[in-house]
This record gives structure tokens, sequence and C-alpha cells, in this order.
């Protein structure tokens, strides 16, 4: 009997240093110095199948033609480009969020909302949360190109941005 209990009470012992160390060890690595749980690409980024810094170029204009046409399918029941809808105005996303941001938004919203601080933030100002509309990488990109030109466009012509946040002093 004695056995046992020096037994169990070692393998305890064992367990909760094995444990405690190995969860330091986890969140020494995910979260890099920032106490949310993301890595640091994650939380400038977004969660979700974009993992690695993307090479932008020139805006392709190709693809902007294919991107404004989903982005009227897909979108535009909830977003304009210059006013707040059921989400954000888009005009300037490009200039507030990154690249890879983006692309994870339309990709993988719902893990998005649930898991990324900003997007969560975001959530709160606007209630109903964004659906997962399935698109591919490749129409994701699609409408990113258009993204980028109406931005580009929206400076050259000095059209204003609609703050993301009510509260915003801008
Ligand atoms: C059912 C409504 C709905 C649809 C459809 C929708 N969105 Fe959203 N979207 C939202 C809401 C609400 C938010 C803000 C809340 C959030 O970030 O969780 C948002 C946020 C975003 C953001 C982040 C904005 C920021 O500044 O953080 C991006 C980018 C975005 N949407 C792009 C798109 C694109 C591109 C499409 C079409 C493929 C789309 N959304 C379709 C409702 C929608």
């Amino acid at each position: 009997m004695k056995q046992f209990i020096y037994g169990t009470l070692l393998l305890s012992v064992f367990l909760f240093i094995a444990c405690g160390s190995d969860d330091s060890a986890k969140k020494g690595a995910k979260a890099g110095g920032n106490n949310s749980g993301l890595t640091d690409f994650q939380l400038k980024n977004g969660i979700g199948p974009i993992t690695a810094k993307l090479t932008l170029g020139e805006i392709d204009v190709a693809k902007v033609k294919k991107g404004a046409d989903l982005f009227v399918q897909k979108c535009s029941p909830c977003h304009k480009l210059d006013k707040r809808l059921v989400g954000p105005a888009l005009r300037y996303v490009s200039f507030r969020r990154t690249p890879e941001y983006i692309l994870n938004m339309i990709l993988n919203p719902t893990g998005m909302v649930k898991d990324h601080p900003e997007a969560r933030k975001v959530l709160g100002e606007y209630l109903s949360p964004m659906t997962d509309m399935h698109l591919t990488p490749d129409q994701a990109k699609e409408i990113l190109e258009y993204i980028r030109s109406v931005g580009k466009e929206g400076k050259e012509n000095n059209i204003p941005e609609v703050p993301l946040f009510r509260s915003s002093a801008k």
C-alpha cells in the first residue's frame, strides 16, 4: 500500500513537472514575445491558409477585372467602398491591413473572428460576423488586386477614407 502511494505521488509530481515545462515551452514558441497566444506573423497577417509573406508586383489589370466581378457578387451585399454597411468600407483596407491579412480574412473569416484580436475588435463594432464564402485562393487574390486598385484610385482622386471605427477622431 505504502509503495502504491509513493508511486502515485511520484507519478503526479512527474506529470506536474512535465506538463508545466511543456506549457511554457509552447508559450515561448507560439507567442513570440506577445501574450495573445498567436505568433507575431499571425498578429500582423491574420490566421488562415496564408502563412508566409507574399511578394506583390505591380497591380495586375486582368485580375482586377475578375476581382471586380467577384466583389460585386460576393462582397457588395455587406461592403461598399466608401460607406459603412454590414461591414466596414473597404476602399483603403489595403492601406490599413497587410495583403496576407486581407486574404486570410477572405479565406478564413470564421477563424479570424474567433481567434484574432483585431478581427474580434472590429466585429465588436459591426455586430454581424462576416460569412465564409468558400472562395479559392486564386479568387481571393483577384479580389485583393481589385482592392489594391480602388485604393490607388482613391488616393489619386483624393477620395476621403470612411473610418473603421465610429469613435475614430478621423
Ligand atoms: C455577411 C456579410 C459580409 C460579407 C458577404 C463579406 N463581409 Fe467582409 N466583413 C463583414 C463584417 C461584418 C466585417 C467586420 C467584422 C470583422 O472584421 O470581423 C468584415 C470585415 C472584412 C475585412 C476586414 C476589414 C478590416 O479593416 O479589418 C475584409 C478585408 C473583408 N471583410 C473583405 C471582404 C471581402 C473581400 C468579401 C467578399 C469576398 C467580404 N468581406 C464579404 C461582413 C461581410
